[in-house]
């Protein structure tokens, strides 16, 4: 098969990579691709939103298949344009990808299909905005209803502050259309995890738990990012919450999109939140997550072309046997541009990065990386490598990411050096409930 794959970022490489190992993939292209993408795939300059540009792309070089990653080429119709073209598409139609696009939209798919959230109401007028914020009370969450990078979220702790978030939003300041309607919903307190789901439009198949880091500096602390690190699987997941994740979660939301007309193909990255061992519903997105692509793919142990191929011809069943884990635990350490996710400068010289693969188990996954005249490898944006190590373990996992950072040399850049902790407290609280309990 000749395959494109769409995107640029550290979840795109990690992509790239497991499907340039698949048997059936006999041509791989990647729009616009980066520095380390270019070593399993042939780059070509369209930009990953450029609808008709990728389109043309893919009929020219008769592509037989399409991977996006990133999630606004979907919302701007690009794999209806493909479908229209009888080309193969993993990834869900612009109405589908409304289930990321509009939170609005994706709060009355949980209300109608019973499926467990916050409680909310969606608003476009001030004073009703205010009335249900002073009804409720703080802490209270308000959300711009449209995509807005990761920056949408303002969990306000007290009325005031969550009615001047509404107000700016509404105003469109500062996140423009995207803030024409919010979204306010109850705070919900408790531990967070991701949980993916392949979809074929009418079933779905549990595609691994993770955990993300979003702050940007150790011990939770600093800016929001889009993510410094992330581990699979996701420590807390046991039998009894991957079913009730898939039955009350993941299950209805498919079924339910398959109901309203719009069924919905590609990857469902299910945000959720454990309050009292029950989980909720914080979100979803209609890719994969970045930096928890990077790895989930560097423990996936099937063919995930095939895999993918499959849920795009509805006919995912015929993958089930495809989707297989290695053992153990795969942790990615994001290394970003010193400064991120603020301003930082670009074109800053990476240097190490073969010494660092030689680590057992690790793989280094390109984001914003680009290639100078010299032919050095420079940052181009702010996260910019996910250093991503298989281990028996978290803690294993986690040491082996870490002595790859160490070889690389690129003083301009930082990474958090607790990626893991939770995970890493668990295995010791589990260890030592083990001695105790044979002592
Ligand atoms: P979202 O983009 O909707 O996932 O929100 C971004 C982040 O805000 C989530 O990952 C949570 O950490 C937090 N968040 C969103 N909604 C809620 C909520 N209802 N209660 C508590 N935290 C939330
Ligand atoms: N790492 C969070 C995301 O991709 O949305």
């Amino acid at each position: 098969m000749k395959v494109l794959l769409v995107g640029s970022g550290g979840r795109e490489h990690a992509l790239a990579w497991q499907l340039a190992q698949s048997d059936k993939c006999e041509a791989l292209y990647a729009a616009p691709g980066n520095a380390g993408i270019r070593e399993c795939a042939a780059c070509v300059a369209i930009d990953a939103e450029d609808v008709e540009g990728l389109v043309s792309f893919a009929k020219d070089k008769e592509v037989d298949m399409v991977v996006v990653g990133p999630e606004a080429p979907l919302v701007k119709g690009l794999a209806d344009r493909l479908r229209e073209e009888n080309i193969l598409v993993f990834g869900p139609s612009a109405k589908a990808a409304q289930l990321e696009g509009s939170k609005g939209f994706m709060k009355d798919i949980c209300a109608k299909y019973n499926i467990p959230t916050a409680a909310y109401g969606r608003f476009t007028d001030i004073e009703k905005a205010k009335a249900f914020i002073e009804e409720h009370g703080a802490p209270i969450v308000v959300k711009a209803d449209g995509l807005a990078a990761g920056k949408g979220v303002i969990i306000a702790q007290s009325e005031d502050e969550a009615i001047a978030a509404a107000a700016d939003m509404l105003s469109g300041n500062s996140f423009g259309a995207a803030g024409h309607e919010v979204v306010i919903e109850e705070f919900l307190d408790g531990e967070e995890l991701s949980f993916f789901a392949i979809c074929d439009g009418k079933t779905a198949l549990a595609f691994g738990s993770a955990q993300d880091h979003k702050r940007a500096y150790d011990n939770d602390q600093g800016p929001n990012t889009g993510g410094m690190g992330a581990y699979t699987p996701a420590h807390m997941m046991t039998r009894e919450l991957h079913s009730q994740i898939m039955d009350e979660l993941i299950t209805p939301t498919v079924e339910g999109m398959a109901a309203e007309g719009c069924p919905f193909t590609g990857v469902l990255f299910a945000g959720v939140m454990l309050v009292n061992s029950k989980p909720y519903l914080l979100e979803h997105n209609v890719r994969f997550g970045d930096p928890e692509c990077q790895a989930l793919m560097k423990r996936f142990d099937g063919d995930l072309l095939n895999t993918l191929v499959a849920a795009a011809q509805g006919d995912l069943e015929a993958a089930r046997s495809e989707i297989e884990w290695r053992n153990g635990t795969a942790l990615c350490v994001v290394m970003a541009a010193e400064g991120y996710p603020g301003s930082y400068v670009k074109n800053t010289v990476i240097k190490g990065l073969e010494s660092a693969h030689t680590i057992a188990e690790t793989t280094i996954f390109h984001a914003g990386t680009g290639v100078n005249d010299e032919g050095a490898i420079v940052n181009t944006g702010g996260r910019v490598l996910g250093v991503t190590a298989l281990g028996e373990n978290a803690q294993e996992a986690q040491s082996r990411a870490y002595e790859a950072v160490a070889l690389i040399d690129w003083p301009e850049g930082f990474c958090r050096k607790d990626i893991g902790y939770h995970a890493v407290a668990a295995e010791e609280e589990r260890n030592l409930r083990n001695t105790q309990a044979s002592a």
